[in-house]
């Protein structure tokens, strides 16, 4: 039988919603990884320092019993959030990083950035004191193709505004393009990128062909199988400015399944297994760890998780839920189309 030991994983992207869905879903990322970002976009919004530390505490509140996990939280960008709020929350220990939604690029972010010298004096001050500044990067220009918002943010979002701030230390979340990947590797520093499981599973035939399917719809939106291989050779080379940001996205199946179903994608309970099966192809197992486990905490200046998990491939197929009920719904499990063999021990 073939075993992985690597450090225990942290997630450096993850929604973990409120109320009966938080409840619902934050066994199947605390039964695996030890840390992960929390993303703010609630209704409203995680705006200030004292709205995360009331969202940190309804997190802690429905751990399940006996699991040890520390949501790193963040704080929604705005046109109006105060440089000194973010740096309170930041020095207390509080607050990991700002998230920066360009206004209606996906769920929840109307409250986001429209104009982006609005939030200078926040930038400014994350420079300043070396706050990360995680950022959805896709512009939301109508004129400007879906597949193709990736691409154009860089060019024309985020590189001027890494120029203007050299010293922001930015995270591009979830990387889905060959654009994005090329990116980060040219770049001389302060510049990381977070892959999801799905991305590294799944190009846009999966949302297409053969019918609609909604399970595979998330923003970034998958994009053409070339995007992919770059992201998996990306994720499986050890380079350590790639790690795992699961963008685990649950919404109930009737938001999914409808005329105009939400995107995202969720992947807390069976990622582990998908990266395994996924570096087992690229013949890179040996750097899984690097990816799940070492390369993000090194980016946020944080040291490893000193535990370890084991895990285990098993001959036969293991099996996942096809859904998960949540005191909100049921949640469809993503499907990679292909059976999985490895487990968390
Ligand atoms: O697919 C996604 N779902 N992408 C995002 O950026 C947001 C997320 C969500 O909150 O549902
Ligand atoms: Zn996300």
């Amino acid at each position: 039988m073939q075993t992985l030991t690597l450090r225990r994983p942290d997630d450096w992207h993850l929604h973990l919603r409120d109320g009966a869905m938080l409840a619902g879903v934050i066994g199947d990322s605390s039964r695996h990884f030890a840390r992960a970002i929390i993303m703010p976009n609630l209704v409203p919004p995680v705006v200030t320092v004292a709205n995360a530390r009331a969202y940190r505490q309804r997190i802690l509140d429905v751990l399940p019993a006996g699991d040890r996990f520390e949501p790193l939280m963040t704080l929604y960008l705005t046109e109006g959030s105060s440089p000194d709020d973010i740096e309170e929350g930041f020095r207390s220990g509080l607050v990991t990083a700002v998230k920066l939604y360009p206004a209606g690029a996906t769920t929840n972010s109307h409250g986001g950035v429209r104009d982006f010298d609005k939030a200078m004096p926040a930038l400014e001050r994350m420079a300043k004191i070396g706050m990360p500044l995680c950022v959805h990067g896709e512009v939301t220009t109508p004129e400007v193709d879906i597949f193709d918002r990736e691409a154009v943010f860089i060019e024309t979002v985020l590189d001027p505004l890494r120029q203007r701030l050299p010293d922001l230390k930015v995270t591009m979340e979830h990387v889905t393009t060959s654009d994005g990947v090329d990116y980060i590797q040219t770049s001389a520093g302060n510049l990381a990128g977070t892959i999801t499981t799905h991305h590294l599973v799944i190009n846009r035939n999966a949302i297409l062909v053969g019918g609609i399917r909604p399970h595979y719809y998330c923003l970034p939106v998958a994009k053409r199988e070339s995007h992919r291989l770059a992201l998996r050779k990306a994720a499986t080379s050890g380079d350590p400015r790639f790690f795992l940001g699961t963008d685990s996205a649950p919404h109930v199946d009737p938001l999914k399944e409808c005329g105009c179903g939400c995107a995202g994608i969720y992947t807390s309970i069976n990622t582990m297994s998908c990266l395994a099966h996924v570096f087992e192809q690229e013949g890179a197992l040996d750097r899984l760890e690097a990816f799940a486990s070492l390369n993000g905490p090194a980016w946020y200046g944080l040291a490893p998780n000193e535990e370890t998990i084991t895990m285990v491939r098993r001959d036969r197929p293991v099996a996942f839920p096809e859904k998960i009920e949540t005191g909100a719904g049921p949640v469809t499990v993503f499907d990679p189309m292909f059976p999985l063999h490895w487990e968390v021990a």
